[in-house]
């Protein structure tokens, strides 16, 4: 594919030389107000894809370690290509949404079957590949190969909200046709991929949602939203997602020194091929203990008797508010059925660490592995 140049129109009727006086005032601010953050050390190709996959839907705070720990581990596309999926899915613990690192690594896999291990400056090739979409797209080709292609994002599309005085929804139906046409529109020739991640860290660090700090804005002399008193009513408030109060029981079921751990289905729904202890959501009005029963029973096939609650975990997954009761089981007849669960392992509470598991989880089993339980299950 060729360059693009720029064909889109203006979103509003400033001239080029306020867009360019934009443009510099704003790469100006950037090299100097930028944070020193992993990703940006170099140019590399590899290092950016999985910076950008991962801050899609975590936040920088939560990305930094676990992308520090994964390009070392996996430090080439070729890496990735040839990784276990359990290791994968390990690396990923923490950041969620856990289908960006299968995509990920299907990607990787299909990169390296076809193109070998340099990562081609080629939109076209990149279009095709799974879990990559508009914004992964650009945020790679013109951050790596400074490709003149916009990107997207929540802080993006509000500083572009606001400089513009969009009244409008950026992010629903005509709103995010018009908030990509702007996003491309502005990009300078040179620099596309770092005017990008300019306008994504003046968003992280000037224009927040509330209260953003125009006194240090580079673009506060040419923004709309501020000259008509509007920063904070752009772009408009989304109502927050109405959540779902759901209470599930975990059964944390013993044989001697080990306990169950189980491995989810591959094939369909959340965590996939990952490992928990079994839990399932109680009925209305149902007993704890009667529930832990139940569960054990459909998931595993297996018989226990009940012991004290071990912890109470609180977590939410998309817009469920889960209250998670794990409690303390024995084995006390049956055996094992995969259907719920592909497979199961019996293991010490010691070598939970080495199974790629959910953040609530991960919780429990640090709980189950920590020597100075107050009363140790173990
Ligand atoms: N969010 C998404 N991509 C980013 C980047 N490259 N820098 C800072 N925040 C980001």
């Amino acid at each position: 594919m060729k360059r693009q140049t720029p064909k889109a129109k203006l979103p509003h009727g400033w001239s080029g030389r306020t867009l360019a006086g934009i443009r510099t005032k704003l790469l100006n601010w950037f090299d100097k107000h930028k944070r020193d953050l992993p990703w940006r050390k170099n140019r590399d190709a590899y290092r950016i894809w999985v910076s950008e996959v991962m801050l899609q839907q975590t936040t920088v705070a939560a990305v930094e370690p676990a992308f520090e720990r994964f390009v070392k581990a996996l430090p080439t596309v070729e890496a990735l290509a040839k990784a276990d999926e359990q290791l994968v899915l390990k690396l990923w613990e923490g950041l969620g949404y856990y289908r960006r690192a299968r995509h990920l690594h299907a990607a990787a896999k299909a990169l390296m079957k076809d193109h070998g291990a340099k990562l081609p400056d080629d939109p076209d090739v990149w279009a095709k590949l799974p879990g990559v979409g508009r914004y992964i797209l650009g945020a790679v080709l013109s951050q790596a190969f400074d490709r003149r292609l916009p990107i997207v994002e929540a802080n993006s599309q509000r500083v572009l909200a606001r400089l513009f005085g969009y009244r409008a929804d950026p992010r629903e139906g005509e709103g995010k046709a018009w908030v990509w046409n702007t996003a491309e529109v502005i990009l300078p020739e040179k620099r596309a991929g770092d005017f990008n991640q300019a306008l994504m860290e003046l968003g992280a660090l000037v224009c927040v949602p509330a209260s953003p700090e125009c006194g240090k804005c580079p673009l506060s002399a040419n923004c709309i939203a501020k000259r008509n008193g509007l920063q904070e009513a752009i772009p408009p408030k989304k109502k927050p997602p109405e959540l779902t109060t759901v209470d599930e029981v975990g059964v944390v079921i013993r044989d001697g020194k080990k306990l169950l751990l189980c491995q989810r289905p591959g094939d369909a729904g959340r965590w996939q091929n990952m490992w928990e202890v079994p839990h399932a959501p109680r009925a209305d009005g149902e007993d704890i203990d009667d529930a832990a029963v139940r569960v054990a029973k459909e998931l595993t096939g297996l018989d226990v008797e009940i012991g004290p609650e071990v912890l109470t975990i609180k977590h939410s997954v998309t817009r469920y508010s889960i209250t998670l009761v794990c409690v303390e089981a024995t084995l006390a007849g049956g055996t094992f059925a995969a259907g719920a669960y592909a497979k199961a392992k019996w293991v010490k509470p010691t070598e939970l660490a080495e199974y790629p598991v959910s953040s609530p989880q991960r919780k429990l089993m640090t709980a189950l592995a920590n020597p100075s339980r107050q009363r140790p299950l173990f």
